[in-house]
């Protein structure tokens, strides 16, 4: 008897060997072209060279050491995040996931002014922590041991629902993304995000940016919530932070005062995690990435908005939404097996594009080609 593998994923029969920028190579030596980015992780493209001899450096000298010691690193990482982020003034706590990272904003959020009702919105997508699944809106991943009456789901983009929710009850957090990523690629609007800040400095509530997805430069700028133009109290970060090595944090405004042991982690912030988020910031800002995801992001969905057959395209900078008709729901799948491009999905028929930040024009335009080419000759058949 051999130990299986616990089989909670269901596969494409694809083994990637190799990855290089915005291309990845099956063990058969067959190239494909990434514009899902392993699920928006990777942010500076696969393998960047900088980010290979950060990481391979850092390895030389000390991989791991614990929060019981300084680590310089974590403090480099910080002013790097403030500077990039444009958020100088908030302060950095590390962990390892974007679970993790919205467990620990809540938590926060919940020391801060002592309360317990969160408000989450339809759709949303959180995590599998405790905290975070109670707060995303999906039942079939939610155990028993994880229900509670805390969470309030609140349509999203919804302000009467909202002022609504924050007259009657003893608001603790709002929890949102500012594109949700899972629920099918929907924009929080400007107007909603405004009214969020609001209300949660008129009832002293906490502001939480899940930025696990649509953050780090995605969006055309750093977090999708800065759309805005308002602040978030707490941002939760990760997927693109580290470019593949799990790294994720929380950046938290200076009203939130730390107190010793109130979090904590063993891996959070060790010297290999530092050296990889560092590397992708260095990346991000020297080739101006965020402007570069605004805009490949704007070609793309202009040109997407010429196809026909498509119900909607939605989205900001490189994190774009396809919504198709039933009829076509195909096309993911050619995409991967015929034109060999690999995309992701939201159900029920969206198909979701989270490539690298750096990807190019020409890599967008091989993209536009082969959908077309899918979309005309799944049409007819339909
Ligand atoms: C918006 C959002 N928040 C949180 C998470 C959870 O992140 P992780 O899978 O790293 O725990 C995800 C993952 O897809 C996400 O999209």
């Amino acid at each position: 008897m051999r130990m299986k593998l616990f089989d909670v994923y269901p596969l494409n029969d694809i083994t990637i060997a190799k990855a290089k920028g915005a291309y990845v190579w099956d063990d058969a030596g067959q190239q494909y072209l990434d514009l899902y980015g392993g699920h928006a992780v990777i942010s500076i493209g696969h393998t960047h060279p900088h980010y290979v001899k950060r990481l391979e450096d850092q390895l030389h000298r000390v991989g791991f050491y614990s929060n019981s010691v300084k680590i310089p690193l974590q403090v480099e990482l910080a002013a790097k995040l403030g500077k990039v982020s444009g958020k100088e003034d908030y302060q950095l706590f590390l962990c390892n996931s974007g679970a993790e990272a919205n467990e620990n904003a809540l938590k926060l959020a919940s020391f801060y002014n002592g309360r317990k009702k969160i408000i989450a919105f339809k759709k949303a997508f959180h995590g599998r922590t405790s905290l975070a699944v109670a707060v995303t809106d999906n039942p079939n991943i939610v155990a028993p041991v994880n229900q509670t009456d805390n969470v309030l789901f609140l349509p999203f983009n919804d302000e009467v629902a909202l002022e609504q929710a924050f007259a009657a009850n003893d608001i603790c957090a709002v929890i949102i993304e500012g594109i949700q990523g899972v629920g099918g690629i929907n924009i929080a609007s400007n107007a909603f995000l405004q009214k969020i800040r609001s209300l949660c400095d008129h009832y002293n509530a906490v502001y939480i940016a899940d930025s696990v997805q649509c953050g780090y430069g995605r969006s055309g700028k750093f977090y999708a919530h800065d759309h805005a133009g308002v602040n978030a109290d707490i941002y939760t970060m990760a997927k693109g932070m580290g470019n593949g090595f799990p790294v994720a944090g929380i950046s938290i405004a200076p009203k939130i005062h730390a107190k010793y042991f109130m979090l904590g982690t063993t891996f959070g912030g060790n010297h290999l995690a530092c050296a990889a988020a560092l590397a992708v910031l260095e990346v991000i800002e020297q080739d101006g990435l965020i402007e570069n995801a605004k805009n490949v992001g704007n070609y793309l969905m202009e040109e997407l908005k010429k196809l026909p057959h498509i119900n909607e395209v939605r989205g900001r900078g490189l994190m774009i939404g396809i919504d198709l008709p039933q009829e076509l729901s195909m096309v993911k799948k050619n995409l991967l097996f015929k034109h060999k491009i690999f995309t992701g999905e939201a159900k029920p028929n969206v198909i979701r594009l989270l490539p690298a930040l750096n990807i190019t024009r020409v890599e967008a335009d091989l993209f536009l080609t082969a959908f077309q080419q899918e979309l005309e000759h799944l049409a007819v058949k339909a």
